[in-house]
C-alpha cells in the first residue's frame, strides 16, 4: 500500500497465455498461425512491464502436459521456440531484460537448450524486467524435481531432516531466485490453473479474462495492472 490507500502495482505477474489455437481457428487458420500470434504479443508485454512497475513477468509456454498434443504442433512449437530466441536475442539484450527458464530441460532439443543457455548468458547483467519462461514446465513435476534434490542433500547428510521446512524446499525450485507471483492472468475465460507455479502462488491473486491471448494488448494488460491495485491483499491476516 502506499501513502493513498491504493496499493503498488504487482512486482511479478504470472501469465497463461491461453486462447492461440481458437484465435486461428475462429480464422479458419492451423492452430500454428495462433502460436505465432501468440509469440508476436510476448514482446508487446514484455515491453510494457516497466512503465506498469512490473519488475518480475513469467510467461508459460510449454506444460509438462503439451507433449500431448498432435506431434505436428508439438514439433511447430519448438521450432517456433528456436525461431523466437534467434529472432529476439539482440533485441532482450539491448533492452534490459534478463531472461531465465524454468521447466525440465531434458526432454527439449539440445539446439533449443542451447539457445537458451545463451540468452540466459547474454542478459544476465540486465536488471529492468526479469522476464521468466516456463518450457516443459509443470508445478507437480517441480514439486518433484526439488524433492528429488533435496532428498539427495538429505542422503548425502548435508541437510538435517529435521530441519527441512517450505523454505527449505522452495530453495530447490526452479524459481528459487525469484519472489513468489503476485498476479497471476490466464488468458481466454478458462478458469483454471493447469499446473502453473503451484507452490508459488500460494498467496497470489487470479485474473481469468476472457480475451484470447493473442488478442491481448498492451492496454489490457495495464487496466488488469490498475484494476490489482485497487484491491487489498491480507495474506490470511486480519486487516490492521
Ligand atoms: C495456449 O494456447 C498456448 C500454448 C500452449 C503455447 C504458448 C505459446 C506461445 C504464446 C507462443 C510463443 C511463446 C514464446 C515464449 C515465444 P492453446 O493452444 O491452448 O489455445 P486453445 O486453448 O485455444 O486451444
Amino acid at each position: 500500500m502506499d501513502g493513498t490507500g491504493l496499493r503498488s502495482a504487482p512486482e511479478h505477474v504470472a501469465i497463461i497465455m491461453d486462447g492461440n489455437g481458437r484465435w486461428a481457428q475462429a480464422r479458419g487458420k492451423p492452430r500454428l498461425f495462433g502460436h505465432h500470434a501468440g509469440a508476436k504479443r510476448v514482446r508487446e508485454i514484455v515491453e510494457a512491464c516497466p512503465d506498469l512497475g512490473v519488475k518480475y513477468l513469467t510467461i508459460f509456454a510449454f506444460s509438462t502436459e503439451n507433449w500431448k498434443r498432435t506431434q505436428s504442433e508439438v514439433s511447430g512449437l519448438m521450432k517456433l521456440f528456436k525461431r523466437y530466441l534467434m529472432s529476439e536475442t539482440k533485441r532482450l539484450v539491448s533492452s534490459g531484460v534478463r531472461v531465465r527458464f524454468i521447466g525440465d530441460r531434458i526432454r527439449l532439443d539440445e539446439t533449443l537448450v542451447a539457445l537458451m543457455d545463451e540468452l540466459e548468458l547474454l542478459t544476465c547483467d540486465n536488471d529492468l524486467v526479469h522476464l521468466t519462461v516456463a518450457l516443459n514446465y509443470g508445478g507437480r513435476d517441480e514439486v518433484a524435481r526439488a524433492t528429488k534434490r533435496l532428498s539427495r542433500e538429505v542422503a548425502a547428510g548435508r541437510i538435517d531432516p529435521e530441519s527441512v521446512d517450505a523454505e527449505t524446499l522452495a530453495r530447490f525450485l526452479d524459481t528459487y531466485v525469484l519472489p513468489d507471483p503476485d498476479l497471476v492472468i490466464r488468458t481466454s475465460g478458462e478458469a483454471r490453473i493447469s499446473n502453473f507455479l503451484l507452490w508459488q502462488s500460494a498467496y497470489a491473486e487470479y485474473e481469468f479474462i476472457d480475451t484470447l491471448w493473442p488478442d491481448f494488448t498492451r492496454e489490457e494488460f495495464a487496466s488488469v495492472i490498475s484494476g490489482y491495485a485497487v484491491r487489498e491483499r491480507r495474506f490470511g491476516a486480519v486487516p490492521g
